[in-house]
């Protein structure tokens, strides 16, 4: 899938050679026939955002084997996503991920551990898990940036992973490409980027996230925000989706709206979501769980970083499922539940859920129905 050009850099290889070299690869992998449309391989899979809206207008989730663009102002919300996607694509795939590595490539140094263990947290995974499973990667200039896009690819090909995130895509183009002088080498260097990237997709059907910048745009009385980057990165992201502050106060509120701007097949709607200290959700609080009891819970979900071991979130309790593997219960929930004798998945399903509802606070009996039925989808039951 490389260019030959590309190929013939390599020493000891020739323009003609290379040519060779690349149709005869070609033709091994039955590149070079048509086929029936009837037999395309389209495997697209689809990891969830946190918040069911924002999955809702991607078609279901963030796409594997496309290039995503997420813009939009400062505070917006894209570091957030970005975190809440390298989680949420290591749930197993009946929870919304792939089961799958992370490639972050940093090139803001924004990247937070302590926000991914709490994001780790709210999944019901293992957050030093989830921290192995991040590859990341703190950038500090453009030749930097695009080496480690194709060490990225081989990350792809020995640990597992589908996911890679650039976050933000031109923050050190803008810097180092200053001026008019600059700017084709600044996109001739962000097209190779962009094209590596979209073979790497493609090949190992992995999903990309790039984030972007805004300039604003005065037209006559309007101002309007558009990404950076021009026709390279409009054109070469198969999504583009824009996240907005607009319309909310972004000091009081953490509530963000994101715009389907251009996608292949999507209508161009808007969703709205929250920014919390778990990542993106449907709620100002994290679906953590829901009700008043909820503030109390989001505290005792960020102590104790050291009894993750001990709680053993995600294992399995003497050969039985633990409750925090149930979508929707949090460690929290899991201690309330236990001192009302419900220690295990297959306790919760033999439960009531009006009695339940009855001892909880915050918790209703439509909650607990939903956690009874995500708990037989786990058992097979
Ligand atoms: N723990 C938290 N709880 C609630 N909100 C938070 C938390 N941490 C950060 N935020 C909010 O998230 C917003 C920042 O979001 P984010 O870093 O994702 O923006 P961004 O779009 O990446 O911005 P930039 O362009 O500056 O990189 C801020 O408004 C901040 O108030
Ligand atoms: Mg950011």
């Amino acid at each position: 899938m490389s260019p030959h050009n590309i190929i013939s850099e390599i020493e000891g290889l020739g323009d003609k050679t290379a040519k060779k070299l690349i149709w005869n690869a070609r033709n091994a992998l039955g590149m070079t026939d048509f086929i029936a449309a009837g037999d395309i391989d389209e495997n697209t899979e689809y990891i969830t955002t946190g918040s069911s809206e924002l999955n809702r207008i991607l078609g279901g989730g963030f796409q594997t084997g496309k290039l995503t663009e997420v813009y939009g102002p400062f505070k917006s919300g894209k570091t957030n996503l970005a975190h809440t996607i390298a989680v949420t694509i290591q749930l197993p795939k009946k929870k919304g991920g792939l089961g799958a590595a992370v490639a972050y490539i940093d090139t803001e140094n924004t990247f937070s551990k302590e926000k991914i263990k709490r994001i780790a947290k709210r999944f019901g995974l293992d957050p030093k898990k989830v921290l192995s499973q991040i590859f990341h990667a703190r950038i500090y200039s453009s030749d930097h940036q695009m080496q480690m896009i194709q060490k990225a690819e081989t990350l792809c090909k020995t640990r597992n992973v589908r996911l890679i995130v650039v976050d933000s895509l031109m923050a050190l183009l803008r810097a180092e490409f200053v001026g008019i002088g600059l700017l084709a080498r600044r996109q001739s260097v962000l097209n190779n980027m962009i094209h590596g990237l979209s073979r790497v997709a493609e090949t190992y059907n992995c999903a990309i996230l790039l984030t972007n910048q805004v300039s604003t745009k005065m037209m006559g009385m309007f101002s309007a925000d558009d990404a950076i980057g021009g026709n390279i990165v409009a054109h070469g992201c198969h999504f583009r989706v824009m996240f907005k502050t607009k319309g909310f106060s972004s000091n009081n509120s953490l509530k963000r709206r994101a715009i389907i701007v251009d996608a292949p097949d999507l209508p161009p709607e808007e969703a709205e979501f929250y920014i919390t200290s778990v990542g993106i959700a449907d709620t100002e609080k994290g679906d953590v769980s829901e009700g008043p009891g909820l503030d109390f819970e989001v505290e005792t979900l960020f102590e104790e970083e050291d009894d993750i071991e001990e709680n053993q979130i995600s294992e399995k309790v003497n050969g039985e499922h633990s409750l925090v593997e149930v979508r929707g219960i949090g460690d929290g929930t899991a201690k309330n539940l236990a001192k009302n004798g419900i220690n295990t998945v297959e306790d919760l399903i033999d439960s009531d859920p009006e009695a339940i509802a009855s001892v909880l606070s915050g918790v209703s009996s439509k909650k607990v129905v939903e956690w009874q039925a995500d708990a037989k989808i786990l058992l097979n039951v």
